[in-house]
């Protein structure tokens, strides 16, 4: 099913089949190689859905994506080219059909939903994956805001749980605290009752207030590790500490868990990590992340509804810039997430 899909969005549009416009590229590289081009609308197999994108997000894993970085990745999404043509995993429309068998949602439902395991392509005005992509876009979330939380506030929960996970009047430190994944880290550990501190840039630390951080610490001139302040829970979105020094910031029974983007990092987590905390009752190690894994899906849509989370939109870039916000992004000092504009209005 999945190659169908594949194989679908890279076919160039037959001059009489319906076509939509997609963001796609041929090769790894900087934001030049995108292409905003016309190509065959894809058609809902079984079990699927066809849904018409309102809005989708940038990441810096998408960013990973673009440049095939770290070079380990392209094991799977391609050694010499990548495999899929398009670019882009976070959505929220409005389901334009159905395929057979695909009987959770109707024609008009409002989703949000994940293309990370489903051919990537968000970046595009139609997408088409399985039903269990998706689920109904939090009540009372505009579309822009849904776009945001696929990928990063599903990572940001999955990285508070495991290893007991965050509780009650923990003390949680969030490194990397004002970028995608951190906005959304802050408030599920308010929301889960921590005292939260969160680390970044001196230009975030006012926006890291603003959505509810309890102490906030300047890494441009603060090494939060020789502070001499211990934490419960440390969540590694920007790990840059050597898996010692991080070690000596954690609380006896503390846990440190970490985002890893390079393979030295993974390597540090997966086998240093927890040779350090070998005979240490704290925890070390790296997160494992399962794209729009439901359980997590319905927390983050509970916590939404119940305004305990809010979306950090930075700015917003229509379809055709999708350069433009995946350079600005590649680029760092951004506040929370991008939005990609793919359509407005009723589906048509
Ligand atoms: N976003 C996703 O959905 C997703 C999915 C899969 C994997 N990942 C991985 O998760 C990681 C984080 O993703 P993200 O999109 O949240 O990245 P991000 O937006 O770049 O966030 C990282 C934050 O850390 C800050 N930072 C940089 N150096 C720091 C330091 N020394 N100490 C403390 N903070 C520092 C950055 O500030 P500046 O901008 O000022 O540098 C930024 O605010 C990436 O490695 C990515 O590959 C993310």
């Amino acid at each position: 099913m999945a190659s169908d899909l594949r194989s679908r969005k890279a076919g160039l549009a037959m001059s009489t089949e319906p076509t939509m416009k997609a963001i796609v590229r041929s090769e790894y590289g900087p934001p030049d190689v995108l292409a905003l081009v016309e190509v065959a609308k894809p058609v809902p197999g079984v079990g699927e859905l066809l849904v018409r994108v309102r809005a989708s997000s940038v990441g810096m894993a998408d960013v990973d994506y673009l440049l095939g970085r770290p070079k380990m990745a392209r094991l799977g999404t391609g050694l010499r080219r990548p495999r899929n043509t398009g670019l882009g995993v976070d959505v929220a429309g409005v389901v334009e059909s159905v395929g057979e068998s695909a009987t959770r949602f109707s024609p008009g439902d409002e989703v949000f939903g994940d293309m990370t395991e489903h051919g990537f392509g968000a970046y595009a005005e139609y997408v088409c994956a399985p039903q269990d992509a998706f689920a109904l876009k939090p009540a009372g979330l505009g579309f822009d805001e849904a776009a945001t939380m696929p990928q990063a506030a599903v990572m940001a929960l999955q990285g508070l749980q495991g290893k007991g996970g965050v509780n009650q009047g923990d003390k949680v430190l969030i490194n990397g605290a004002g970028g995608n994944v951190g906005p959304f880290a802050v408030q599920i550990a308010k929301a889960f009752g921590a005292d939260v501190t969160g680390v970044d840039h001196t230009d975030k630390l006012e926006m890291l207030r603003s959505i509810g951080t309890d102490h906030v610490i300047d890494y441009t001139a603060v090494d939060y590790t020789a502070t001499g302040e211990r934490y419960d829970w440390i969540l590694d979105i920007a790990p840059h500490h050597s898996a010692f020094d991080s070690r000596s910031a954690l609380n006896p029974g503390g846990a440190y868990v970490m985002v890893p983007a390079s393979i030295g990092q993974v390597v540090r987590a997966m086998v240093i990590a927890p040779l350090v905390s070998i005979f240490s009752d704290r925890k070390m190690g790296m997160m494992m992340w399962k794209p729009f894994a439901p359980k997590d899906v319905r927390t983050l849509t509970e916590l939404v509804e119940t305004g305990k989370v809010t979306p950090v939109i930075d700015r917003s870039y229509p379809l055709v810039e999708v350069a433009d916000a995946l350079r600005y992004q590649a680029e760092g000092n951004t506040l929370g997430k991008i939005v990609i504009k793919v359509s407005e209005g009723d589906a048509g």
